[in-house]
């Protein structure tokens, strides 16, 4: 039942932080929590990069929303957030005070697969943990870069799965908060 509510109350997104500071000790934690994931010929692909310097993440976020911008007309799917991208108040990381970044070594075969379980886990402990997570999908521009992976310390092979902020958030949900209903799907039982 603990696992359903968690799935379940991790809704709605936090995209809302106080400026509250995450520990080092705390960020471990989570971490050393979420990469209990099963994981293709248990290659346990995954490493980290640890962001807590608002002002690193707000030049992040500038570099970012410059490449899409400056990349709009070959990246269609960017074009509906376009007005937030040329936003100057818009920082892709909503000013949360952590950001961790997930690569997975592409030498193991099923590294985003397992990655990715890892990064939905860290939004499922962040959720029992009191805290607000999101996957930042607009920073796949930048991490992606072999720059900016050297910038990290992170290896050349290494490729971004999932950029993930984390804080307290700045609002406590409704308990009864649901406004992002699952849209209706298939399942085909042959
Ligand atoms: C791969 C991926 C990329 C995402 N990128 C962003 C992003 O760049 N900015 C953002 O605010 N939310 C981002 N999100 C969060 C989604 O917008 C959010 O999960 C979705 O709207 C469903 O809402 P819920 O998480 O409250 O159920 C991303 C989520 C995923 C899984």
């Amino acid at each position: 039942m603990d696992t359903i509510r968690t799935i379940t109350r991790r809704r709605t997104t936090c995209r809302d932080f106080t400026d509250e500071i995450l520990t080092k000790e705390r960020i471990t934690g989570l971490i050393n929590d979420a990469v209990w994931v099963p994981s293709g010929s248990n290659n346990q692909p995954w490493r980290f990069a640890v962001i807590t310097d608002k002002a690193k993440m707000k030049a992040y976020s500038d570099a970012s929303k410059k490449g899409w911008l400056e990349n709009l007309a070959t990246t269609p799917f960017i074009q509906q957030y376009e007005k937030a991208i040329r936003d100057p108040k818009y920082n892709i990381f909503y000013n949360s005070p952590a950001l961790v970044i997930i690569y997975g070594n592409s030498e193991s075969y099923w590294h985003v697969y397992d990655c990715s379980m890892v990064a939905h886990n860290l939004h499922l402990l962040a959720e029992e943990d009191g805290l607000g997570c999101c996957w930042i999908g607009f920073a796949h521009n930048i991490f992606a870069e072999s720059a900016v992976k050297k910038e990290l310390g992170i290896p050349e092979e290494y490729q971004l799965v999932a950029p993930l902020i984390l804080g307290h958030p700045a609002k406590k949900k409704a308990i009864s908060e649901n406004p992002n209903k699952r849209k209706p799907f298939e399942i085909n039982f042959v």
